[in-house]
């Protein structure tokens, strides 16, 4: 850890105003192509979490390669946004988060586009100190400007750290996805 202050590049050219604090600890800028290597494997431990909620959500063989693709798919997608949350000082250049999210057409609602929050991972260590707030906020900025009128997240409904973290940052349920196996 380190005192050294964090400027995500969102935010060089204009201040964090009225938003959460900017945590100490964590660097946030959008993704490139060479940090895949380093996001694939944030992206797993988040979905191995998931399939320990619920065997419906069972993380395929290949899952390594299809999470590689997805996120060059999403970085050359206008509608994709994929943040990566960077260690400063000694873990500088080590990325510690990730944040995937991408904006999406509603045909029979206002507002008409929505920001959906598809996949956000930290690192244990870097968790609880305000960080997550923090990338929302980014986030919710990020989604904005691309026309987002509302921000949804998708998670499985028996994670209850995610639940009370959206909870505590405004969300609500509005509509809940039920499966069986075929
Ligand atoms: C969800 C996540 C990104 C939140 O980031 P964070 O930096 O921990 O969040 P913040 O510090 O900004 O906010 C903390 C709030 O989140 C909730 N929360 C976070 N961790 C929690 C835990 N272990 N137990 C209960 N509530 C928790 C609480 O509401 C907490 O507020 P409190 O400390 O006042 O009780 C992070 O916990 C994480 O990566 N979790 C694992 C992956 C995951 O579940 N992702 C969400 C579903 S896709």
């Amino acid at each position: 850890m380190t005192t050294q202050k964090a400027k995500p590049d969102a935010e060089r050219s204009e201040p964090n105003k009225g938003g959460p604090s900017v945590p100490v600890y964590i660097h946030l800028r959008p993704a490139r192509a060479s940090d895949v290597a380093q996001l694939v494997p944030l992206l797993l431990r988040l979905k191995r979490l998931n399939e320990e909620f619920d065997p419906l959500l069972k993380v395929r063989p290949d899952a390594e390669e299809r999470a590689t693709e997805v996120l060059m798919n999403d970085l050359a997608d206008r509608e994709a946004t994929v943040f990566a949350v960077e260690g400063v000082g000694a873990d500088k250049g080590k990325i510690v988060g990730v944040v995937r999210a991408r904006v999406r057409e509603r045909p029979f609602y206002a507002p008409e586009k929505e920001g959906v929050i598809l996949d956000i991972y930290l690192l244990p260590l870097y968790r609880r100190k305000g960080a997550g707030e923090y990338l929302l906020h980014q986030l919710s900025r990020a989604l904005k400007a691309r026309g987002a009128g509302v921000l949804t997240a998708e998670f499985p409904v028996q994670n209850e750290i995610a639940i009370r973290f959206y909870t505590k940052q405004g969300f609500r349920p509005i509509t809940t996805l039920h499966a069986r196996m075929m």
